[in-house]
C-alpha cells in the first residue's frame, strides 16, 4: 500500500493511474464497518484508495475533535491488510493552509435533523469531500447507509455540480446485538453499550409497525420515544421518518421511508437509522 501526505503528490501519481478508482473517505480508527467499504469498493473498481482526515470543520465541538480517536499505525496496518492500494492521509495545514475561505453547502440537508443539532457539520462533510473528489479524482466513492443523511447529501451535491463521480452506498454493518459500528463505541462504558443497543432494537420494533400495518409516522415517532424512556441514561435528539430519496417529512407512511434517530448514551451521542426500500430494494 502506498502512503501518500502531500496534494502536490497524489495528483502526480493520479496522473498515472488510468484504472477505474474506488475511493473510500474515512476519519480513520478504522472499524468494520470501513473495511466492509472497502470490500464494496474492490467490487467496483480496480484500484482502491481510502483516505484518512480527521476534519475539523465538520466537528460543532472543539472537544469532539480534539478526542476523536486517532491510531494512524493500526488504521494502516488494517487497511493494508485489507487490500486497499493507496492511502492518501493529508495533514491540517495541506487540506487547510491559510487563506482558506470557501464552503460548500447543500441548502435543505444541511439545515435540518443532523444539520439543526450540530451546526456547521454538514457544511464541513460537503466541503471536504468535495476537496477528496477533486484531489482523488475518484470514478466511485463509496459511503455507508449508517449515515444517511451525509449519503444523501453527498449523492445532492455530486448531481447539483457534476462531479463526474458514481455514488455507492453501502450497508450498516452491525455487531452481534445489533449495535451499528461506530468510532465512538469505544466511549462507551459496558453498562451504556447495553443501553445503546436498545437503540436499535427500537427502530426494528417501530419499523414492524410500519410493515404490520401502522402508516401514520407520529404513532411510530411516539411509540420508540416511549419504548426508549424507560432507559433513564438515554436521551433522545430527534427521531423522524423522512422519504429515503428527497429527505422530506412524511406525514403518512406509502411505501418507502427511512427512521433516523439522534440520541446521548450517557455523553455519548449516537445516530443510527432503518430504511424501507420497498420495491426499489
Ligand atoms: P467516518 O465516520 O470515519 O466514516 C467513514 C465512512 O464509513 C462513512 O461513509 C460512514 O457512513 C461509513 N461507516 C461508518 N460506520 C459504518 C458502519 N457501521 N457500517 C457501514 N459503514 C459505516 O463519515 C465520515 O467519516 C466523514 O464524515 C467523512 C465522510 C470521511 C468526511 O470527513
Amino acid at each position: 500500500m502506498k502512503i501518500i501526505n502531500k496534494i502536490s503528490d497524489f495528483i502526480e501519481l493520479r496522473c498515472q493511474i488510468s484504472k477505474k478508482i474506488a475511493l473510500v473517505p474515512t476519519m480513520g480508527s478504522i472499524h468494520e464497518g470501513h473495511i466492509s467499504l472497502v470490500e464494496t469498493a474492490k467490487k467496483h473498481g480496480d484500484t482502491v484508495v481510502a483516505t484518512i482526515f480527521v476534519n475539523p470543520i465538520q466537528f460543532n465541538n472543539t472537544e469532539d475533535y480534539i478526542s476523536y480517536p486517532k491510531n494512524l499505525d493500526k488504521d494502516v496496518a488494517n487497511l493494508e491488510k485489507n487490500g486497499v492500494d493507496i492511502l492518501f492521509c493529508p495533514s491540517l495545514s495541506e487540506v487547510y493552509p491559510d487563506g482558506f475561505d470557501t464552503t460548500v453547502r447543500v441548502n435543505y440537508l444541511s439545515d435540518c435533523l443532523e444539520g439543526k443539532y450540530r451546526k456547521g457539520h454538514m457544511e464541513g462533510v460537503a466541503t471536504i469531500v468535495t476537496k477528496l473528489f477533486n484531489i482523488t479524482a475518484p470514478d466511485y466513492a463509496i459511503f455507508g447507509e449508517k449515515d444517511y443523511q451525509q449519503l444523501l447529501l453527498i449523492k445532492s451535491f455530486v448531481k447539483d455540480l457534476n462531479i463526474p463521480v458514481k455514488i455507492i452506498q453501502s450497508k450498516t454493518v452491525r455487531d452481534k446485538e445489533g449495535l451499528a459500528i461506530s468510532s465512538r463505541n469505544i466511549k462507551l462504558a459496558s453498562n451504556e453499550r447495553l443501553f445503546a443497543c436498545e437503540i436499535i432494537k427500537s427502530l426494528n420494533k417501530g419499523f414492524e409497525k410500519i410493515i404490520s400495518g401502522q402508516k401514520n409516522p407520529e404513532e411510530i415517532i411516539n411509540f420508540i420515544r416511549e419504548y426508549l424512556s424507560s432507559f433513564d441514561s438515554i436521551k433522545i435528539e430527534y427521531i423522524s421518518i423522512r422519504n429515503p430519496y428527497d429527505f422530506e417529512i412524511i406525514n403518512e407512511i406509502k411505501e418507502e421511508f427511512v427512521i433516523l434517530i439522534a440520541a446521548f448514551v450517557g455523553e455519548v451521542r449516537l445516530i443510527d437509522n432503518v430504511i424501507f426500500l420497498g420495491k426499489n430494494e
